[in-house]
Parts: C-alpha cells; structure tokens; sequence
C-alpha cells in the first residue's frame, strides 16, 4: 500500500519510514506539510501518517485540505502528536482525520492502527468491484436480453423467406422444363411445309422477337442462381442469428462444457462487423477437450479482446487467433498487429475505467470484466505488446472446473 509519511523530525520520519517498509509498504517521504500536500497531489497515497505540528502546513490543515478534495479513493489519515489529553483528539478527529496516536511511536501500536486503515481500505475497493460488477452484469443482461430479442424476430421472417426461396425455386423447375417443351412445339411448327397460316406465322415471330429482347437464355440461366444466392443469404442469416442467440442469451449462466473454439467462431460472426474493415482474420484453432466453463462469459472476454484488437488497427491489419490443448489446459492466443500498449499503460489495462479511448468508445471495463471472469474460471490472463508492433493476449482455462467455483 502507498503510504505518505509527513514529519518534521528526522529521526521519527526515518524511523516510521524504516517500519513501513520492513511491512511490505510503499513509502513517500516528506519533511513538512505543504511538500506533503504537494507530493500527495501528484501522486495520491492511500494512507496518510501526518504530525501535527509542522511547519509551513500543520498536519490538521494537510487533513483539511485532502478532505476537501475530491479523489478517487478513501484516503486513510493518522495524525501524530506529542499533545495530551481528550480536546486534541477531538480537534484532530474534526479535522477529519481517522485516527490518533501520541508519540513516541510504539511499533506494534502504529502496525495494529495501520491494519484498521488497510481494513477500511478493503471494504472500499470491496465495495467499488461490486458496483463495477453490477453495472457490467446489468449492461450484459440488458444487451443480452435485445440481442436474443432481436434474434428471435428475424428469425421468424427469415424462416418463411428460406422456405419461400425453396419452392419457389422448385416452381422454377418446373416452368423452364415446360418452356422447354414450348420451344421444342415451336420448332416443330417451324418444320411444316410453307406457307403456314398467317396467325401462326405472327405467332411464332413475336415469340422470337419477345426471346431475344429479353434474352431469355441468360434469365433462365440467371434466374436459378439468383435464387440459389438468395438461399444462401437466408442461411447465413440463419447462422448469425443463431451465433448472436448462443452468445448472448441472458439466461445461460451455467457452468457447463462448451467447445472454445466454436464459441470463438460465433463470437466472431457477432463481432465480424467491427473486424471485417480493418482486419484479415487467421484462424489456427487446434482439438481441444470440451472445456467446463461459463460459456456465455467466456465469449464475452473473447468479443472484449476482439474489438479491442481491431480498434488497435489503424488502417488495415492482422488478427490471429490460436487455440491449443496444452494437458489439462486451453490456451487462446488473440494477436494483433496494432498500434500496441506501452509499457507504462500494460500495467493498468486491467484496472476499472482505464481507457485511452476517446469519450463514448472506451468504457475501460472490457478488460477488467475479462481478467475477472478469467481468474473465475482458474486461468489466467496475460498482454505482451511492443509499440507499433502489436499485441498478443493469452488466455489459460483449465479444461476442470473441480476446484473452482463461482
Ligand atoms: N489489442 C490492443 N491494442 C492496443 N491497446 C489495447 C488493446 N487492448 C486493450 N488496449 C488498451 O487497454 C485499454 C483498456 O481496454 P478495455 O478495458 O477493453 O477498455 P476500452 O476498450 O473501453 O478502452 C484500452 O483503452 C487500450 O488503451
Ligand atoms: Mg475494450
């Protein structure tokens, strides 16, 4: 924990500060009050250990001051003092300060004081990864509920039109054969010895004429493709509303076995129309064991990391996807080659609301809601990028779920 020591007096800042490290904290130093603030501000600390008198900003004034402020976190003050006695710990306890302790500083009293902060702390973060969840689920649920909706009104019309196109090309059939049995009279008619009667000779000649102003060989020829297109479109449909049905149904929240890579492929026809632009996708999907899993959510971190890879690409670029059975585990490998994650950003892209996206694309929560449901699952989550190179995301779920639950 990030822990911000202000202390006038030498001796008992290096001592606390000696104290804190040796319990695993991260420390920052500072010799009176207003170089506290300063440092506090750039770089907020989680919990404040202030004296109270020193100079330039007494401790109670720092209080004042960082609660005035608002910051993304609870921060967590002890103040320090020499003074006795009940009107002191009111005064420090109303200047906003969580606890109080007098000097000389007893080290297992500052350590069993500090735990109550980091207590405090954790309810916190506690509390923020609930909301977080909460809002993922709702937003899940909700898309979830419209996509199956939606899925289902297409599906009907769609069903209709396939089975439409289907006897409709059957009638088809049939009426080029009897066009063929016309030409064939035609011809035969054609064949009588001169003169023909004159209504049979019209006849004949505007058939003709009708034949070629229409071409009619290339509409015969035609018309059956035409329709075997429009069958296939009505298939693909089909699939994609059965791909956005599987992936997005609301009510599928069980652990059960699931085939990854096909989970992979329906999440790709649901995202295809954010990749097809900017990427040449390149699957290399192995055998792989059934995995006991959430599928539903799974397929949720694999859109997160899809659109997040052809969001990386500027222009046109490369996505590969890899799946393997490496023992008792899968590994996904999602690869890009986009624009790629710095060092600096690498560590925070799985934190809540980290974005570097503009307003109204990023959310900062794809990754997050990734990580947490990976980590559910047993497995684990990792990033390699290189700036301007790309990046590659993998994935590790154990192929059991015996040990895990939730
Ligand atoms: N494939 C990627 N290439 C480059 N940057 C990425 C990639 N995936 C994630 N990031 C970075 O991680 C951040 C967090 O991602 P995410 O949690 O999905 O939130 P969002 O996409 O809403 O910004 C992104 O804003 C981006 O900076
Ligand atoms: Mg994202």
């Amino acid at each position: 924990m990030r822990v911000l020591v202000a202390e006038d007096d030498d001796v008992g800042r290096i001592v606390i500060s000696k104290l804190l490290s040796r319990w695993g904290h991260e420390v920052i130093l500072a010799e009176d009050g207003e170089r506290a603030w300063r440092l506090f501000q750039e770089n907020p600390a989680r919990i404040v250990i202030t004296d109270w008198s020193m100079p330039k900003l007494s401790g109670l004034e720092l209080c004042e001051l960082i609660r005035t402020h608002k910051f993304p976190h609870y921060v967590y003050i002890i103040i320090l003092t020499s003074r006795e006695g009940k009107e002191s710990t009111v005064e420090a306890l109303g200047a906003g300060a969580d606890d109080y302790m007098n000097k000389p500083i007893n080290s297992p009293e500052l350590n069993a004081r500090l735990r109550v902060g980091l207590r405090i702390i954790q309810l916190e973060e506690d509390h923020q990864q609930a909301k977080i969840h909460l809002l993922q689920s709702e937003k899940m649920a909700s898309v979830g509920q419209l996509a199956a909706g939606v899925a289902h009104e297409i599906n009907n019309p769609t069903g209709f039109v396939s089975s439409n196109l289907k006897t409709l090309g059957d009638y088809f059939d049939d009426l080029s054969r009897l066009l063929e049995h016309y030409k064939k009279l035609a011809g035969l008619v054609q064949e009588f010895p001169p003169p023909l009667p004159n209504s049979l000779e019209k006849t004949l000649s505007d058939i003709a004429q009708f034949e070629s102003q229409i071409d009619l060989e290339y509409i015969l020829g035609d018309t059956g493709e035409l329709i075997q297109d429009c069958r296939e479109g009505t298939e693909r449909i089909k699939k994609i509303v059965n791909d956005l049905k599987d992936f997005a149904h609301p009510d599928e929240d069980e652990i059960k076995p699931a085939d990854i890579n096909q989970g992979l492929e329906s999440t790709l026809n649901v995202v295809w129309n954010e990749i097809k632009y900017k990427a040449e996708v390149e699957k290399d999907l192995g055998d792989l064991p059934l995995v006991e899993c959430y599928p539903h959510r799974l397929n949720q971190v694999f859109m997160n990391i899809l659109v997040n890879a052809a969001q990386s690409i500027e222009d046109k670029g490369e996505i590969k996807i890899q799946t393997r059975a490496e023992g008792s585990h899968v590994v996904i490998k999602i690869q890009d080659n986009g624009k790629g994650i710095s060092e600096a950003h690498l560590a925070k892209i799985y934190d809540p609301f980290f974005t570097t996206k503009e307003v109204g694309k990023g959310t900062g929560l794809g990754l997050n809601m990734a990580y947490n449901i990976i980590t559910n699952h047993g497995g684990t989550i990792k990033a390699e990028s290189t700036v301007r190179k790309g990046t590659t995301f993998t994935i590790r779920i154990p192929v059991n779920q015996d040990k895990n639950s939730s």
